[in-house]
């Protein structure tokens, strides 16, 4: 079966599939993504990303391709025609085609891009799933908070971490505070099992993963702050891990070749672990 992707109204052979070469997203990264996580056929914290989504088109003003009912169309037919059970959708925004101009164009055609693939499935055990961080200066610019398809600071952080053999780079800033992951954001556990993450403003992205943890933990009575860490914490922090739509709730095992605690899976991670697995699995229909 051939793989179907989603190209401004047609449905196309993924191989097939194209955008012109005036495209704002293609010339300038002017455009915005979100990455949705497929669970047993279902889309995990749907309405999450579509409001980020929303969110980040209306900080940039680009204008919705589709309305968000015709999107949530778009979603179920290119997961149907990939016959995708355990997978991520893919959606990409951008501000169209128009003659090379910085300045946006007078139109509002905006153009949207849906792909989805296999991904393997959520793991509810994590035993053996630590990795290791590196850590890279921060260089990004400075509206992190807006999932822009503007990624190039990112990937020269994650091709670093891969040269380094690492899963992650964590970016830090000049005061040697930690803002977040490549693709992920960043949490530590504190010795008086006090969970922290990087508070929300434009030097992070707020994760829908990171929002879901959050409620979690306050709905299981764990002590949480939402503050600045710095990698000196992190290095001497009992349990560290990352989150995303794709690592869902990873532990940090090392960072910059220190051990974080006594270098194994945590307890603290592993429940959180387990309250995720079951906000996923309440999602089910
Ligand atoms: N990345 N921070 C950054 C820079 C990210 O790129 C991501 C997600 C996150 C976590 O966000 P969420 O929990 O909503 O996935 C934080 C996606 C998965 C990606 O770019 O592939």
């Amino acid at each position: 079966m051939s793989r179907i992707s989603y190209v401004n109204g047609n449905y196309i052979p993924h191989h097939a599939a194209s955008v012109h070469i005036e495209d704002r997203g293609y010339q300038f990264s002017d455009g915005v993504y979100e990455v949705i996580a497929i669970h047993k056929g279902q889309l995990i914290d749907l309405d999450g990303h579509l409001s980020r989504l929303e969110r980040s088109l209306e900080e940039l003003e680009i204008a919705w391709p589709v309305t968000p009912k015709a999107m949530n169309i778009i979603i179920s037919q290119v997961i149907r025609r990939n016959r995708i059970r355990d997978g991520i959708v893919y959606l990409q925004i951008t501000r169209g085609v128009a003659p090379r101009d910085h300045a946006f164009p007078s139109h509002n055609n905006s153009a949207l891009v849906v792909t989805a693939k296999h991904f393997p499935p959520f793991k509810f055990n994590i035993e053996n799933e630590g990795v290791a961080v590196i850590t890279t200066p921060e260089i990004r610019w400075q509206r992190r908070d807006i999932k822009t398809v503007s990624l190039l600071g990112n990937c020269l952080a994650k091709e670093k971490a891969r040269r380094s053999g690492c899963y992650e780079a964590w970016f830090v800033e000049d005061d040697g505070m930690i803002t977040e992951g490549t693709t992920s954001n960043s949490w530590i556990v504190t010795d008086k099992d006090e969970l922290i993450t990087r508070d929300v403003s434009n030097s992070i992205l707020n994760g829908i993963t990171r929002l879901s943890i959050i409620k979690l933990a306050k709905n299981n009575n764990i002590k949480l702050c939402e503050r600045a860490f710095s990698l000196e914490e992190a290095q001497s922090a009992k349990e560290a891990f990352i989150s995303s739509t794709t690592s869902f709730v990873k532990p940090v095992l090392k960072i910059n070749d220190k051990f974080v605690g006594d270098g194994k899976v945590g307890l603290f991670t592993t429940k959180l672990l387990s309250f995720y697995s079951n906000h996923i699995k309440a999602q089910l229909a």
